[in-house]
């Protein structure tokens, strides 16, 4: 049964986790500490470690849920689920190497509870690879990589370098499916993303509240990644209402 606190029609079941975890509905719910608490770095890891255990259960949802999905694309799932099975334990050594106690912080399991709400392998691709991915490239870039270089954390640095070449991967096989599924299966395949985007976008609000937190878009690396100069403008200029938004 879904949490009483979220509404059915926009979020599947929470995954499971063990009884270390804390599991939070909402982002409100979790450590958010300021920009420069020592604390917010370590925090990151934690959540982060928790988003990549999310892309591993959606990309397995996503095999076994679309068993009839064509070869190839199954096959880059199923890497898809070996690379995020890598990420997480990456992101755990680095958070234990910093005195982390797994479970010691909420977690936030929005990507997986939105994903099993959508019911098109398309609508999921586009949703999860194509926005929440891209995204995720773009606020480690910004949390991890740019504060690593600065201050001589090299694990951490190795650890984006690494990740990344994986991420990049799973945004692009997504922008190269996409529209394969859509010349299969027609007009259909439309309604289809639309609905998965009404449903991801209604529920990111109510998991973000008015703490939506932004991150700049990493234009090269999602250029690499398969996004057109007119889709990473149309993200560029998402990223600047949300801000617009966020501080109204
Ligand atoms: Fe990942
Ligand atoms: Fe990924």
């Amino acid at each position: 049964m879904s949490d009483p606190g979220l509404e059915a029609a926009l979020f599947g079941e929470n995954p499971a986790r063990d009884a270390r975890f804390t599991v939070a509905n909402v982002h409100a719910e979790t450590a958010n500490f300021p920009p420069g608490d020592p604390r917010r770095a370590i925090e990151f890891l934690h959540r982060q470690m928790n988003e990549e255990i999310n892309g591993l259960e959606i990309s397995a949802r996503n095999l076994a849920d679309f068993p009839d999905a064509p070869w190839e694309l199954r096959m880059a799932m199923a890497r898809q689920c070996s690379d995020e099975a890598r990420h997480v334990a990456m992101f755990r050594r680095c958070f234990q190497d910093r005195g982390g106690r797994v479970g010691e912080y909420p977690v936030l399991n929005f990507q997986y509870r939105i994903i099993t709400r959508i019911d098109s392998l398309i609508g999921r691709l586009a949703v999860q690879n194509r926005s929440f991915e891209a995204a995720g490239i773009d606020a480690i870039q910004q949390e991890i990589f740019s504060p690593s270089r600065e201050s001589g954390e090299t694990d951490l640095a190795e650890l984006f370098d690494a990740q990344l070449a994986d991420e990049v991967q799973h945004v692009r096989y997504a922008n190269m499916w996409i529209p394969r599924l859509k010349d299969r299966a027609g007009p259909r395949a439309l309604l289809d993303l639309a609905r998965a985007v009404a449903i991801a976008h209604e529920a990111l609000r109510v998991v973000a509240g008015e703490a939506a937190t932004v991150f700049p878009v990493a234009e090269d690396l999602r250029r690499e990644a398969g996004f057109t100069d007119a889709e990473i403008d149309a993200a560029r200029a998402l990223i600047a209402e949300l801000g617009a938004a966020a501080t109204r």
